[in-house]
């Protein structure tokens, strides 16, 4: 048996499936579920081969293996939510791949998923994103709407969770970009990246998400909880608080016209470099902050600020090489 085909120790009755629980915002979901007395199993693609990705603490938690692409009506879902109380579903694709298309991962699989839930009298908890209220055109940006309308339309418990930007001192496809880009001494930023970014601290949002995935009261419907950090920020002042962490020398900014950078986020999307994407480049265009940030409340405190940490902070490890 190849050791993707494992699915683990069963679960214990009444946990809560952290779908891309070993992804960025995924695993801070299982490490926060695990500090608040919950038991976490862990959904992959590869359930055999995530160690290297999991902090110490979650390697010996349960995992099933779960592909969105084959998970497309809630009878493929339904073995998945065996003994499983709550579903937190963190998955999402920056890139389409073969089947993993947009449409299937973020739409298709988490409007089947929702169904299942429905049925199975699970409570789920889906990671969505902000700026979705506005026409889109990129298909990455669409799909996560469709996906957001049919779990409102679906009849499942649980709620929808819409964080800003992600940041954390390390980890994280997308945050370890921007901080590397943070100390060029040149910032090269589109002239109509004109939207602000709220970001949050990774952490923060995996304490919000154990504790909505365990809410005191479990109300019907789809409630929809939008979250970030403590400023709302250009792209351009953003970039610049996380200089500071490295140089107190500010960066010079060069400004692309807005068709460039079209351009060149087609161009990325095309040989997959970078997290630069056409939907990003929509997303920069467009304010991703909180209507009401739902964050402080559910935290119980203020969220931790973000750019602030000293060099060499460790709260999120480093990740070890994969040795396989
Ligand atoms: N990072 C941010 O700043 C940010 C901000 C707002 C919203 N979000 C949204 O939050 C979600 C997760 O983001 P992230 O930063 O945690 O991304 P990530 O680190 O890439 O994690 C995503 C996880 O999804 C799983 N996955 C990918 N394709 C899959 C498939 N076909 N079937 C099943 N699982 C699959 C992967 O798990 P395995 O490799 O283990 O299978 C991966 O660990 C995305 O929808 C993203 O758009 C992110």
């Amino acid at each position: 048996m190849r050791r993707d085909d494992l699915i683990d120790v069963p679960a214990r009755p009444g946990q809560t499936l952290v779908l891309g629980g070993a992804g960025f915002i995924g695993r801070h979901a299982v490490q926060a579920l695990l500090a608040q007395g919950h038991a976490p199993v862990i959904g992959s693609r590869h359930p055999g081969r995530i160690d290297h990705r999991l902090p110490a603490a979650a390697r010996g938690c349960p995992r099933r293996k779960a592909r969105f692409e084959a998970l497309l009506t809630a009878d493929a879902w339904i073995p998945l939510l065996a003994e499983i109380r709550v579903v937190v579903n963190c998955v999402g694709i920056l890139r389409q791949r073969g089947r993993e298309t947009y449409q299937r991962v973020h739409h298709q699989a988490p409007a089947a998923l929702a169904e299942a839930c429905r049925r199975s009298g699970v409570r789920l908890v889906h990671v969505s994103a902000l700026g979705l209220d506005l026409p889109a055109r990129s298909g990455f940006l669409r799909s996560k709407c469709d996906g957001e309308a049919a779990l409102k339309a679906s009849g499942a418990t649980g709620c929808i969770v819409r964080p800003s930007l992600l940041d954390a001192p390390h980890g994280g496809y997308g945050a370890r970009w921007i901080r590397r880009v943070a100390r060029w001494p040149v910032h090269v930023l589109p002239a109509d990246a004109t939207g602000r970014i709220a970001a949050l601290d990774v952490q923060d949002l995996g304490e919000a998400l154990a504790r909505l995935a365990h809410p005191i009261t479990d109300e019907a419907g789809m409630a929809e909880f939008e979250l970030g950090g403590l400023e709302a920020l250009s792209l351009r002042d953003y970039l610049a608080r996380l200089r500071r962490l490295h140089s107190p020398r500010p960066a010079r900014v060069l400004l692309i016209p807005g068709w460039l950078a079209r351009l060149g986020s087609h161009a990325c999307d095309l040989v997959h470099a970078t997290p630069f994407s056409f939907g990003h480049w929509e997303l920069l265009r467009r304010d991703n902050c909180p209507r009401i940030n739902h964050l402080p409340a559910l935290l119980g405190r203020a969220p931790r600020p973000v750019g602030a940490d000293a060099p060499g902070d460790v709260r999120s490890p480093r990740l070890q090489p994969d040795p396989a």
